[in-house]
């Protein structure tokens, strides 16, 4: 088996996307492929969905998981977009027993913000970077001198009463049907509240939306510098895989 490929999957709220990566590059390796998150997202569900994943790439080894919660030691502490059932789980070990393969778990997030520091747009940025990503929920992963901050769920800071993910993630955008320049609005309120907090020296924004950018740029008002992550919504998977082999390489 070649030690550099890692298979990259990452759990979201819709969709439970994977594709292999080459750690050395950062590059997916054939396709990626796309499953629809079952619901409810119960610990059996989505063990099901994962191991059907794992096998349309006929996958035997080590798999990274970005998992929407905060995840210590590969234990979910949360669950705001998958079902509750999950507070507790060993997301490695359900996996690992539904697929047959090794896996290592982390948050979401952290993991798109992984690939974003090392393979994309914010490889050698020092200082302090957040990264947001906005998907089903908010996702954040702080960066300093390039060292992760984890699991720090900037997605839920409330804003006007109610966790900023409720406000400005871009399932809100859909639901609503906000315009551009609205939504846009929401996302510049949200930003702005993290300058005050965290006083980044630089935003990276990821998850799906990233590559619609140029819609709403213009409606952004902060004076941190933002940029779109240009990995986009594979940021996840790659990271997750990227983070997975660093863990092996630590043990
Ligand atoms: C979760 C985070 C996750 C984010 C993006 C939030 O609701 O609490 O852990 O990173 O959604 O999926």
């Amino acid at each position: 088996m070649e030690h550099h490929i890692v298979l990259g999957i990452d759990i979201g709220g819709s969709g439970i996307k994977g594709s292999l990566v080459d750690i050395r590059t950062g590059e997916m390796q054939g396709e990626r492929l796309r499953l629809a998150t079952p619901q409810p997202a119960t610990p059996e569900a989505v063990a099901d969905t994962f191991a059907q994943l794992v096998e349309m790439h006929q996958w035997k080894g080590l798999v990274g998981c970005g998992f929407p919660a905060i995840v210590k030691n590969n234990v979910a502490l949360t669950a705001a977009n998958v079902d509750k059932s999950w507070v507790g789980v060993n997301i490695a070990d359900a996996l690992q027993r539904s697929s047959g393969c090794q896996v290592v778990a982390v948050n979401d997030a952290d993991a798109a913000g992984m690939a974003i520091m090392r393979y994309g747009i914010g490889k050698g940025e020092l200082g302090v970077v957040l990264i947001v990503t906005i998907g089903t929920g908010i996702g954040s992963a702080l960066f300093y001198n390039s060292q992760l901050v984890p699991n720090t769920e900037l997605g839920h800071v409330i804003l006007h009463n109610m966790p900023a993910e409720h406000y400005a993630a871009d399932s809100v955008r859909k639901r609503q049907e906000l315009s551009w320049e609205d939504w846009g609005a929401r996302l510049s309120e949200y930003l702005r509240h993290l300058e005050r907090i965290m006083s980044p020296d630089l935003f990276i924004l990821g998850g799906g939306v990233s590559k619609q950018f140029e819609e709403y740029a213009a409606f952004i008002k902060v004076d941190t510098p933002v940029k779109a992550a240009r990995l986009q919504n594979n940021a996840g998977a790659i990271g997750a895989a990227y983070y997975a082999w660093q863990q092996t390489q630590l043990l």
